[in-house]
């Protein structure tokens, strides 16, 4: 009998939420597990487990990307599948944002997966095998208030993906895109970043009212163990499915989205948080 190859995966942002739990499973599962994060010396857990290793990476430092895929490689001989994961909100008024800002979300949501990407496709081309798995959110393919800057990182995630798509699948390399709802992680809580106290004030009114509904429906989160459940299937299906929507909110609303004309999607916006 032939004796099965475990197969390896390194994720990106794995110190907590979505990343954290895709850690857990994919070990659980039997594979080999590269539970990359910016800060390992904190890590308790996940740097005791068989075949797990933690390696330093932020994905706005190249240099880090390339050793954490180094060392995986000589630990675990190759890599099969990477989770591109790391990332978080900026939001609040648009016009509150500084320079600084909009930068570092661009860098880390949308450069550092595409640095991420860039690093690891000689292997995968050399190998002529490999998934990306791309954390993109439903709110790469639709929108809700306050969101404007986070919204463009995950449109551009979104695209860049699904065109990515045409030039690997010849090279026996496949692309996924997973598309959580709101997921109860530390996103709306130690991550994530508001203008709102650096925006002029004409946009306070509302934009509380927004806030005040989003904190009501954080209620009803999914939890990151399902978003966990998604992206492996993703990575192990052997299949040439693009897209996979978690939880009830993303897949009612992105098939409200799909169906509505943009008009008919502001107007249902506007009425539910504005
Ligand atoms: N929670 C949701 O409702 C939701 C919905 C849709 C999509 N998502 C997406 O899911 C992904 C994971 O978020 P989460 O919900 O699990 O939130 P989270 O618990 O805040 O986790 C975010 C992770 O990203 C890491 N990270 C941030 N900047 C990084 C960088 N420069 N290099 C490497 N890692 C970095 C964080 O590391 P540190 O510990 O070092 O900060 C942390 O491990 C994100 O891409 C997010 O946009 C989340």
């Amino acid at each position: 009998m032939s004796k099965q190859i475990t197969k390896t995966v390194l994720i990106t942002g794995s110190s907590t939420g979505i990343g954290r739990e895709t850690a857990l499973y994919f070990q659980k599962k039997g594979w080999n597990v590269a539970a990359t994060m910016r800060t390992p010396s904190k890590e308790t857990v996940l740097n005791k487990l068989e075949n797990t290793i933690v390696p330093s990476l932020d994905v706005m430092d190249s240099k880090s990307i390339r050793e954490a895929i180094q060392l995986t490689i000589s630990k675990f001989g190759k890599i099969d599948a990477i989770v591109n994961n790391a990332g978080y909100g900026l939001v609040g008024p648009f016009e509150g944002a500084s320079e600084t800002q909009i930068k570092k979300q661009y860098d880390t949501n949308v450069f550092g997966l595409m640095n991420v990407t860039r690093e690891m496709l000689p292997h995968f081309r050399t190998n002529k095998n490999g998934v990306f798995v791309n954390v993109a959110s439903m709110g790469g393919r639709l929108v809700f208030p306050y969101y404007s800057l986070y919204h463009g990182t995950k449109w551009a995630v979104e695209g860049f993906t699904e065109a990515l798509r045409f030039e690997l699948e010849p090279l026996g390399i496949r692309v996924k895109i997973v598309e959580p709802g709101a997921i109860k992680t530390d996103f709306y809580d130690r991550s994530m970043e508001n203008t709102v106290a650096t925006s002029p004030v004409d946009y306070k009114m509302l934009c509380d009212k927004a806030f005040a509904k989003y904190e009501k429906s954080s209620a009803g989160a999914t939890l990151p163990e399902k978003v966990a459940k998604v992206i492996f299937k993703a990575a192990d299906d052997g299949s040439k499915k693009l897209r996979y929507p978690v939880g009830p909110d993303a897949k009612s609303l992105l098939f409200l989205r799909n169906l509505l004309p943009d008009g008919m999607y502001a107007k249902m916006i506007k009425l539910a948080l504005l």
